[in-house]
């Protein structure tokens, strides 16, 4: 039986669209009503404490959409505080473990390596999964905390030379350590896979969390016949500066988005 309700996607910006491009791609036909608390962005500095409060009131908007599921996009939000979704009465899905799961399987020499934002890194869960998975295999996490920022402002191109110095330092400890797969556990991280590429060169894979999520969610409405027979619809929802959103979706998703498709909403007041 087919399922024509929205999937529910929450970010804490606009990172989380890197998330809503693969998703897109994967389920073309999906409707699909994002989150993205650009008033409370970013999350990836802050307590663990309140990026389960964010994330718990994040996902209690989406439900007021009448949702089928809840993507957290945001890798923060996965690494620390999936446990929020419990109570959930629609299927939840993280993008920790399936970036993990592709990383195990594309891995030759079982070396991987996970960059991800400061909570992302100090909450050791890449690396839990990784070794869960595989107990042979050896994991690097380094926290590269300027990728946000530089890309926010637009600051992602490989002929960068600021971006190119950023990445080749934060990246030295893991072509030291001779990772042949490197997870992008954050949002942003997609948007510089080029300048990562050329930095860490052609025998590294580069895992990107959205598009293994997106496979993982693809394969979840297959399998229970819960896909959308005649949607493909996108609302986008925001906390702040909705035209700042609109502009960097058009830019991210590659296309134009109208702007009766960006609401401002006052996530406190729910
Ligand atoms: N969306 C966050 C993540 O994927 C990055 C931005 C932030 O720190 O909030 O971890």
């Amino acid at each position: 039986m087919a399922d024509n309700r929205p999937i529910g996607v929450f970010d804490s910006g606009l990172g989380g669209l890197t998330v809503v491009k693969e998703l897109i791609k994967e389920l073309p036909k999906e409707d699909i009503v994002y989150f993205g608390d650009t008033g409370r962005v970013p999350y990836g500095n802050r307590s663990v404490d309140t990026i389960k409060k964010y994330a718990l009131e994040d996902e209690q908007f989406l439900l007021t959409h009448n949702v089928k599921l809840i993507v957290a996009a945001c890798g923060t939000v996965s690494s620390v505080a999936s446990d929020t979704a419990k109570k959930l009465p629609v299927p939840f899905f993280e993008v920790v473990s399936h970036a993990c799961k592709t990383a195990v399987n594309t891995t030759k020499n079982g070396k991987i390596a996970v960059i991800g934002t400061s909570a992302t890194v100090s909450s050791g869960q890449h690396k839990a999964e990784i070794l869960r998975l595989n107990p042979n295999a050896s994991v690097i996490t380094c926290a590269c905390p300027l990728f946000v920022p530089l890309v926010e402002e637009g600051w992602y191109k490989k002929e960068d030379a600021i971006v190119l110095e950023t990445v080749k330092r934060y990246l030295k400890p893991i072509i030291d350590f001779g990772a042949d797969t490197l997870i992008l556990g954050c949002t942003h991280y997609p948007v510089l896979s080029d300048a990562i590429a050329s930095v860490l060169g052609e025998g590294v894979a580069l895992i990107n969390a959205g598009t293994a999520t997106a496979k993982a969610v693809a394969d979840f409405l297959n399998e229970k016949a819960l896909y959308s027979e005649n949607g493909g619809d996108h609302k986008f929802f925001v906390s702040d500066k909705p035209n700042f959103f609109k502009e960097q979706a058009s830019v991210l998703l590659q296309k134009e988005i109208d702007d009766r498709l960006v609401e401002k909403v006052d996530i406190n007041s729910l």
